[in-house]
This record gives C-alpha cells, sequence and structure tokens, in this order.
C-alpha cells in the first residue's frame, strides 16, 4: 500500500484548482487499481495482444505466468500468478515478482496521458486516470461489469466498445461507442495513446483531425469562433434516404454562441469571447 500512498502524496502536487483528485480516482467499490505510473505512461495492460512468448512472463503488472511450449513452437499459459503486497510487480526481464517497480512493465504496449480526466481502454473492462500527465490504469472491480465513459463509472449490462487497430497502423481511431474519444494506433491491437476530442468535436476518419460532426438534429459549437456555430439539419431525400446537413452560421451582429444556451446571445455574456 505504500507506493499507493506514495503516488497519490506526488499527484497532489500541483494539481489545478479544476481538478481534484476526487473527481478523477474512482470509488474502490466499482474499479480497482491496476497500474500506476509516474512516468506519464501507462504500463502495458489491456493492449488487446497477451500472446505468450517465453516460459517465465508477465501476464500484466502485478501478475507473473508460466507458459509452456507447444508442439507447434508457440506457448500456452499454464498458470497465472498474482504478485503479492510485498512483492506487487512482475518483472518482464525475469517473469518473477518483484518489490521495485520495473522502468517497463510489460512490453511495449504503453499508453500516453495527454490530459486530465478518464480515458476508456482498447479493453472495456478497463479505463485509465489521467493528473497532470501521471497516470493510473483501473479494472472494473465486478466482475462482467464495463466502463461507461458517458457516466464515467464501471455498469453491469453497459455496452462493451473498443478502438479498432485493425489496419490502422500510424492512424487514428474513434471510439466504437464514445465517438468524443479516439486512439492513435501503434499496430494492430495496440493504442499508443488515448485522446479525446476538444468540446463536442469528434474524430474525422478521413481527414483524421477533429470536427464537428452531425450526429442528429440539432446545433454544434464552432470552436474556432465564438461568432459562429454549426446546424445540423436532416434532409429526407426520400423514404429510403436521408442525411444529416452541416452548415456554420453566424450569429446577429453583437452576438456569440453561447454553449449552455445553445442560441446565440449578447457577446458581453459569453466567457472567453473576444468581442469583435
Ligand atoms: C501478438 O503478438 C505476437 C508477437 O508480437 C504476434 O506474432 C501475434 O500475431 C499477435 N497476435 C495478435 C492477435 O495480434
Ligand atoms: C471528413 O473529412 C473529409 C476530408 O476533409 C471531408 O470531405 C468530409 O466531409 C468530412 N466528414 C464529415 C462528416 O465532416
Ligand atoms: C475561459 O478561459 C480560462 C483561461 O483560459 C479558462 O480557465 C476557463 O475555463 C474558460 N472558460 C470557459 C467557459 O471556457
Amino acid at each position: 500500500m505504500n507506493f499507493m500512498i506514495g503516488l497519490i502524496s506526488v499527484l497532489l502536487v500541483g494539481l489545478s484548482r479544476a481538478e481534484s483528485l476526487e473527481d478523477i480516482l474512482p470509488d474502490p467499490s466499482w474499479a480497482s487499481l491496476l497500474e500506476s505510473s509516474s512516468r506519464g505512461h501507462l504500463l502495458a495492460i489491456g493492449s488487446g495482444n497477451n500472446t505468450c512468448e517465453a516460459i517465465y512472463s508477465c501476464q500484466d503488472c502485478n501478475t507473473a505466468r508460466v507458459c509452456r511450449p507447444t508442439v507447434d513452437g508457440s506457448f500456452e499459459v499454464v498458470q497465472t500468478i498474482p504478485c503479492t503486497t510485498d512483492r506487487p510487480f512482475c518483472d518482464p526481464a525475469s517473469g518473477s515478482c518483484v518489490s521495485w517497480e520495473p522502468e517497463s512493465c510489460g512490453g511495449p504496449d504503453d499508453f500516453i496521458c495527454l490530459g486530465n480526466g478518464k480515458y476508456p481502454d482498447i479493453d472495456c473492462t478497463k479505463f485509465h486516470a489521467c493528473l497532470q500527465y501521471q497516470s493510473l490504469t483501473f479494472q472494473c472491480a465486478v466482475p462482467g461489469e464495463t466502463y461507461n465513459a458517458r457516466t464515467q463509472t464501471c455498469e453491469p449490462k453497459a455496452p462493451c466498445g473498443t478502438f479498432d487497430c485493425t489496419s490502422a497502423q500510424g492512424r487514428k481511431v474513434p471510439h466504437s461507442l464514445y465517438s468524443g474519444y479516439f486512439a492513435y494506433c501503434r499496430q494492430e491491437n495496440a493504442a499508443l495513446v488515448v485522446d479525446s476530442c476538444p468540446g463536442n468535436y469528434q474524430l474525422n476518419i478521413t481527414s483524421q483531425n477533429c470536427e464537428p460532426i452531425c450526429q442528429e438534429e440539432g446545433i454544434l459549437e464552432d470552436l474556432a469562433d465564438c461568432h459562429f456555430y454549426y446546424k445540423c439539419t436532416r434532409i429526407v431525400v426520400n423514404k429510403d434516404l436521408a442525411y444529416l446537413q452541416r452548415e456554420r452560421l453566424r450569429c446577429p451582429q453583437g452576438q456569440a454562441y453561447s454553449k449552455k444556451d445553445f442560441l446565440c446571445v449578447d457577446e458581453n455574456n459569453v466567457e472567453n469571447c473576444t468581442k469583435l
């Protein structure tokens, strides 16, 4: 438990007012800490490729495993062994439990924290919490529960989404359920970075940029200029064909778009909007 207390005191240093530890850390009744890193890297957990490649290796940062060779030259898991409190870390070099935190635990599938908040993992039973570029990886504590990025908790029967990195090496892919989040894929089934688009923007797979994307009829904020907004309108072509049209519209003179009111208001009442 000492490393956890040490980590929390490190995290408390330099916290901005807007973000608190309580906002980031989940209640232990629904999520348990799998791994922490103060180096700004999430340690290899939930990369989606857990193939055994040696007799003694690590299942994750806190679990060792023994695998045996098979006739076709690969390995199969014989047993996984959770590391204990006095030697909590699995050392990838030896596949044994050790008391010190290995420099790189589990190989090249590290995630990187880019901002504060919680981020879904490629594995829907896990998520990452980032604070001041330091990261914690959590596993939903109740078996069968998955992480819901909208409510930011683990829930029973929440749909299981993922980042599909198939044939997407070196590209960004949106989360299959939570389109504000995207992953930058380092290889098949491995995300290097999990990130989120600003405001209500979403990743456009074609342009590879965060853009206002119409999902339903309504209004979207224009992050580039507060005097503009986007209007999404459903255009019905015939009974089988309809699409969402996006228009960039300008607020009337002296007004700016208010994202909390979803309409144009006096520009003096819109925070952080430079007057024209
Ligand atoms: C997992 O990694 C090994 C070695 O890097 C590779 O041979 C194997 O095809 C990968 N499996 C999947 C499902 O990506
Ligand atoms: C995505 O980007 C492409 C290329 O810039 C563009 O043609 C397309 O309209 C965009 N899609 C949406 C939904 O905005
Ligand atoms: C306005 O800008 C400040 C400083 O950049 C920022 O802290 C604050 O959250 C912004 N307010 C809104 C409503 O975006």
